[in-house]
């Protein structure tokens, strides 16, 4: 397993339920990882380390958790030496690391999303802002970890949207182009699939909070907390995000010549005329995917090696009817400076049916200790037969366990909160 979040630890916690794992090897992995794998001090996008653990080793699969990697071509090195990877290659993952590429295969093959134009060129872009409707929305072409989206009320706002990503190259190359494009208004929620490039089966949707305050106020984080179901999610909304949206984009990617094969996810905008799409990503979400695989009924390496092995067709994937959410525990500070190396207390406090995943924090060297090591440190999850009683379960649940200047937003699954 790459990587080191939460994300991560939850891939790591369902993986160990199968039968057919024997270990796990997490890179870097966490203190939660650690109680379930062996963690290794290896960087995720330090490729040629991994793939050498990987040969040296006979890892019979490895999962990719972030898109820095996938970005960097780690499937495409894994699959060169024959090593089975759970991940989408280079050219298949550019669906996430070049928006501008995004954007032209949904134009080319008439997958709903909002009206955009793509600049290389600042005059230019500038010339053509200053006449769009407003709000209108600013995307650096680039991965920028949530920092590349300016959603602008004001011509001057916009403006400056575009000297920061094409001038002042506040995110490098990531803003050498941007598109500009309309601001589309609805429900939004995230959508997953499953893919074999030929296969495409929708994982149970989620909707995530990125804004650190309550009321989704204040910058865009990693993601402070998520739910599954949204609560506005029907058989209809499943089949037009199936047909209209997730499967025309794996066919779209296999047509360009880029079969895409892993997890697929889709930000989407439920607006008046359906689903149309924000963004993808070539993975799966954080921390949607704390609320979505506790859903899951089925053997998560079946999945995984069905994909793998382009059987994705052979398997039924189930999912419990429960409702999960997560709620994340972070340094107070985070998404800005912060400070970490403080003592977790009371991880072992909550009731039995909660789960506790991890992500910034580290093994201390006394005894049992385990020490806060980034922004977002823990997701607490609950599951319930409707969102209210697993809402009510992490609140309940999550003041007793501790570290100094912790914080979490209190209106996560909220009823009615936001645009959810
Ligand atoms: P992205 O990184 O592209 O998902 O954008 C970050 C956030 O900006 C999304 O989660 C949306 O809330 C918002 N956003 C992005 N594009 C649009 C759009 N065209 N209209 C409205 N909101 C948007
Ligand atoms: N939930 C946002 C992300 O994973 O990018």
């Amino acid at each position: 397993m790459v990587g080191s979040g939460a994300r991560e630890h939850t891939l790591v916690w369902k993986l160990a339920q199968s039968p057919k794992v024997k270990e796990i090897y997490t890179a870097p992995g966490n203190a939660g990882t650690a109680r379930l794998a062996h963690n290794l001090e290896v960087n995720p996008t330090d490729i040629e380390s991994l793939a050498k653990f990987a040969q040296e080793n006979k890892i019979d699969l490895t999962i990719v958790g972030p898109e820095a990697p996938l970005a960097a071509g780690i499937a495409d090195r894994f699959l060169n030496i024959g090593m089975p990877v759970f991940g989408a290659t280079k050219a298949a993952a550019e669906i996430e690391s070049s928006k501008v590429f995004a954007k032209e295969l949904m134009q080319q093959y008439d997958i709903p999303c909002a009206q955009s134009t793509s600049f290389a060129d600042y005059h230019q872009a500038k010339e053509y802002v200053q006449r769009q409707k407003l709000p209108v929305v600013v995307k650096a072409d680039g991965l920028a970890a949530g920092k590349g989206v300016v959603i602008a009320k004001s011509v001057p706002q916009a403006l400056e949207a575009l000297a920061s990503f094409m001038k002042r190259k506040t995110l490098g190359a990531a803003g050498d182009k941007v598109i500009i494009e309309e601001c589309l208004v609805g429900k939004e929620m995230s959508s997953f699939a499953f893919t074999d490039a030929r296969t495409v089966v929708l994982m149970v949707p989620a909707c995530d909070y990125k804004r650190i305050y309550d009321n989704d106020r204040g910058p865009n984080t990693g993601g402070m907390g998520s739910f599954s179901p949204p609560q506005f999610f029907d058989t209809a909304l499943d089949k037009a995000i199936q047909e209209n949206i997730m499967t025309p984009t794996v066919n779209a990617l296999r047509r360009e010549g880029r079969p895409y094969k892993g997890a697929l996810y889709g930000g989407l905008m439920i607006t008046n005329s359906g689903p149309n799409v924000l963004e993808f990503n070539a993975r799966f979400g954080d921390p949607e995917t704390q609320v979505i695989l506790p859903r899951l009924k089925t053997d998560l390496v079946d999945i995984l090696l069905a994909v793998v092995n382009d059987n994705l067709n052979q398997i039924k994937i189930e999912w419990s009817e429960a409702a999960c959410v997560g709620v994340v525990m972070a340094s107070a500070g985070y998404p800005g400076s912060h400070q970490i190396g403080f003592p977790i207390t009371g991880l072992d406090e909550p009731d039995k049916e909660i789960l506790i995943f991890h992500a910034g924090t580290k093994t201390g060297s006394a005894q049992g200790q385990i020490l806060t090591s980034g922004g977002r440190v823990l997701t607490v999850v609950a599951t319930g037969k409707d969102i209210k009683e697993a809402r009510d379960k992490v609140y309940k649940n999550i003041s007793r366990i501790h570290f100094k200047r912790c914080y979490y937003r209190r209106d996560i699954a909220r009823i009615n909160s936001g645009k959810r």
